[in-house]
């Protein structure tokens, strides 16, 4: 990138400066932050921005400056009375992730204090926030106040990103879902670290996702995000350590809200699917190490699978779900949450042993979408009953006629939709496949 741009006047300098592939300073950064706050930059001067910054991309520094300037932009949490380590984990999404639901209440009773705020989903299934309200009283809607005041009390909470924090990323992030400006690897990193730097925590630990059901379709990109928000967060003074991850199938067995409160529910009890269980075990550890808790990451590892084998980590989730008025028999009884009307089973085609070479995450989550589990626009309901659970995962042998997957749906409608989708979701191969790797990269 070349020369800095000279003192903004007027929004159409930075537009120039930034097609021409010029470097903005910390005024021009400070300029455009302010004048979108204010709304004195209307809607065709910052899409026309970010679709420059999409072409020529953003220096690191310009990045940070970004980031911090988001930040800024409204509350941001101070945390420090809480004590010296706040541990946060952030996830660029996927199909079938589950992970702040065992994440959060393990970590906390590894003696970390855990800030979570978490979004909605606006793709194919629900976010954390909506599956955590398949369980019945659950409340995400907790103030600022409420939410800090928990995590002082009881070392968690997790709570529904708010609108104070970032303010400017929400103005941002609707104009580029409309413009096609989303996929910019210096615009999805500061809108992703100014919400986690006002969210106060001291450390954070970022699971970039990789793969067909991902928003980086490529390791490639996402090494590249993963090494921007680790570098953004040592210019910003907070450590970072970002691992890369496989999101080309879903994540565990199960897709859908309840299904997925299940599977995480057994996996604090020690029966989570392998994938699962391994990249709780992988974050939790760096986490362990980057507080001091343990030495390394093998001592970390041990003390968590200590944590699991002694329900320790299930009871600190009964802890967390009766602090946010849940209900904590859905621990022992998951009939409490809602369930589908119907489940039948999706076969594997054909006969004779086979593998599943491929199992393609976008395609699970579409056929639960077709059953009402994801939105079409921000503020639609979402179906908690309806899901998939997976019998097999890309590298496991099968046979024709086999269970292949347990569709969960309210309607025949809906179970013909899903399942068509689904056999667009499963390719087989006569011949042995390889288990793909879960953890592609770590970064710090
Ligand atoms: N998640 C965010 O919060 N922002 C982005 O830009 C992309 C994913």
């Amino acid at each position: 990138m070349v020369a800095v741009t000279t003192k903004p006047v007027r929004m159409i300098d930075l537009i120039l400066a930034k097609r021409a592939g010029s470097e903005h300073n910390k005024a021009d950064i400070a300029f455009l932050i302010n004048g979108i706050m204010d709304g004195s930059i209307p809607d065709y001067q910052l899409a026309a921005w970010l679709m420059a910054v999409c072409w020529q991309g953003m220096s690191l520094q310009e990045t940070a400056e970004l980031t911090d300037a988001m930040r800024h932009s409204g509350q941001v949490l101070d945390l420090s009375g809480i004590g010296p380590v706040i541990g946060d984990k952030h996830s660029t999404g996927g199909v079938g992730d589950k992970t702040t639901l065992v994440f959060v209440p393990l970590l906390a009773a590894a003696g970390i204090p855990m800030a979570k705020l978490s979004g909605r989903g606006l793709g194919h299934t629900g976010g954390t926030i909506d599956k955590l309200e398949a369980i019945p009283g659950f409340q995400v809607d907790i103030s600022i106040d409420q939410f800090i005041g928990q995590v002082k009390e009881i070392g968690m909470a997790i709570a529904g990103q708010t609108a104070e924090l970032a303010p400017a990323d929400g103005k941002i992030y609707a104009l580029r879902d409309v413009t096609g400006t989303v996929e910019s690897i210096p615009l999805i990193c500061a809108s992703i670290m100014s919400k986690k730097l006002a969210a106060g925590a001291n450390f954070i630990i970022l699971d970039v996702k990789c793969g067909r059901g991902a928003f980086m379709d490529t390791e490639e990109k996402a090494v590249a995000l993963a090494r921007e928000m680790a570098e953004v967060g040592r210019i910003l003074k907070r450590p970072v350590t970002a691992v890369v991850t496989d999101m080309e199938q879903p994540l565990g067995r199960a897709v859908g809200h309840t299904v997925e409160v299940i599977e995480a529910i057994e996996t604090l009890k020690g029966n989570g699917p392998e994938d699962l269980n391994e990249l709780c075990l992988e974050l939790g550890s760096l986490a362990l190490v980057h507080a001091g808790i343990t030495k390394d990451q093998a001592e970390a590892r041990s003390r968590l699978q200590k944590l699991i084998d002694s329900g320790e980590a299930l009871k600190t989730l009964g802890v967390l779900i009766r602090a946010q008025g849940g209900d904590d028999k859905v621990l022992t009884d998951y009939s409490i949450m809602p369930t589908a009307k119907h489940t039948k089973p999706y076969l594997v085609p054909g006969s004779g042993k086979k593998w599943l070479e491929h199992l393609d995450g976008k395609r699970v989550a579409e056929a639960c979408k077709l059953m009402g589990a994801g939105r079409m626009k921000k503020g639609d309901p979402v179906n908690m009953a309806v899901g998939v659970v997976l019998n097999i995962k890309a590298g496991d042998s099968t046979e024709g006629g086999a269970t292949a997957a347990v569709i969960h749906y309210d309607t025949e409608e809906h179970y013909s939709e899903a399942a068509s989708k689904l056999a667009e979701a499963f390719s087989f191969s006569d011949k042995f496949v390889e288990k793909p790797k879960l953890i592609k990269a770590s970064i710090s």
